[in-house]
C-alpha cells in the first residue's frame, strides 16, 4: 500500500491508473479507522479497480469549542487496518498541504436550506468546512466514485447536493451504517464514553426502531412519536437529545405522512459526547 503525503505524487499515481484503464474509488475520513471506515473500503474495492482512503482531520469544519485539538490521530494503526483490507493508497496530507494559504481563501457553501438544519444549525460553518474540503480532496484525488457513510446522513445529503449543483464529473455511493453487536452506531466518538455511557448508548437505536416500527404500522403523528421518544431516551439515562426528527429523505425537510422516502435523524448527548443515528424508512 502507497503512502502519499503530497497532492503532485498522488495525481501523478492516479493518472497512471486511469491511463491503464483503472477506475478509482475514494473514501475520505478523519482516520481513527474503525470497521465503520472499511466497510467503505470493502464497498469501494467492488466496484473499483483502484481505493485511495484519504486521513485529514480537517480543522475548517471543526467549531472554536470542538475537538479538534483532541480528536483521535492515529496514523499508525489506520495504516495498518487499510494495508490488512488491501487498500491501494493512503492519502495523508498536512493542514499546509490542503491549506497552504491558510484557512479563509475560497469556500463551498452549499444552500443553507439543507446546511442550515439540523447538524447545521447545531454546529454552524460545519458543512461549509466540509464541503470546501471534500471538493479540494476530489480535486486533489480525481476519483472516479466516492464512497460516504450513511452513519452522518445529512453530510452525505450535502455532498451529493453539492456534486450536482457544481456538475462534479464524480458519482457518490451511498454505505450502510456499521453497527455493534448492540446495535450501537459505530464512531471515532465512542470512545470517548465511559463503561456506564457505553450500557445506555446502544437505547438510541433501540429508540429509532421503535418510532420506525410506529410509523411502518401507520402511525402518522411524527411530532407526538419523536416527542415520546425524546422523553424515553431521558428516562434511559441520556443527559440530553439535540433532535429527533422525521424527514423527507433527500431535503431533509419536515417529512409529511406522503412522502416516498423519509428517514429519522437523531442526536442524543451523554455527556459531552453527542451520538448521531439515524433509521431510512
Ligand atoms: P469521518 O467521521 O472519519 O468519517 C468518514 C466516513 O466514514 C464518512 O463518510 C462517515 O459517514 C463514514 N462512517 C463513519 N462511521 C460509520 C459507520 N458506523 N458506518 C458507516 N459509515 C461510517 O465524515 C468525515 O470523517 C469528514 O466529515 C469527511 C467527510 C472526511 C470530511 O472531512
Amino acid at each position: 500500500m502507497q503512502v502519499f503525503e503530497q497532492v503532485h505524487a498522488l495525481r501523478k499515481q492516479v493518472a497512471e491508473w486511469k491511463k491503464s484503464g483503472h477506475s478509482v474509488g475514494f473514501v475520505p475520513t478523519m482516520g481513527n479507522l474503525h470497521d465503520g471506515h472499511l466497510s467503505l473500503v470493502k464497498k469501494a474495492q467492488q466496484t473499483c479497480d483502484k481505493v485511495i482512503v484519504s486521513i485529514f482531520v480537517n480543522p475548517m469544519q471543526f467549531g472554536p469549542n470542538e475537538d479538534f485539538d483532541s480528536y483521535p490521530r492515529t496514523f499508525e494503526a489506520d495504516q495498518s487496518k487499510l494495508a490488512k483490507v488491501q487498500a491501494d493508497a493512503v492519502f495523508y496530507p498536512t493542514v499546509d498541504e490542503v491549506y497552504p494559504k491558510g484557512l479563509g481563501q475560497t469556500q463551498v457553501c452549499v444552500p443553507a436550506a439543507i446546511t442550515g438544519l439540523l447538524e447545521g444549525a447545531e454546529r454552524p460553518g460545519h458543512f461549509d468546512g466540509v464541503t470546501t474540503v471534500v471538493c479540494k480532496l476530489f480535486n486533489m484525488v480525481q476519483p472516479n466514485t466516492a464512497f460516504f457513510g450513511q452513519k452522518d446522513y445529512q453530510q452525505l445529503a450535502v455532498i451529493k447536493t453539492m456534486v450536482e449543483d457544481l456538475s462534479m464529473p464524480i458519482e457518490i455511493v451511498a454505505v450502510p451504517i456499521a453497527r455493534d453487536e448492540d446495535g450501537l452506531a459505530l464512531s471515532s466518538r465512542n470512545q470517548y464514553l465511559s463503561e456506564e455511557q457505553r450500557q445506555v448508548a446502544p437505547k438510541l437505536f433501540t429508540v429509532l426502531q421503535d418510532v420506525a416500527v410506529a410509523i411502518g404500522s401507520g402511525n402518522g403523528d411524527f411530532d407526538a412519536l419523536c416527542q415520546v421518544a425524546t422523553a424515553r431516551l431521558m428516562s434511559e439515562g441520556f443527559d440530553g437529545v439535540d433532535y429527533i426528527k422525521v424527514c423527507h429523505a433527500d431535503t431533509l425537510l419536515p417529512a409529511h405522512e406522503s412522502d416516498g422516502g423519509k428517514v429519522i435523524l437523531a442526536v442524543a448527548r451523554l455527556g459531552k459526547t453527542r451520538l448521531l443515528d439515524n433509521i431510512l424508512l
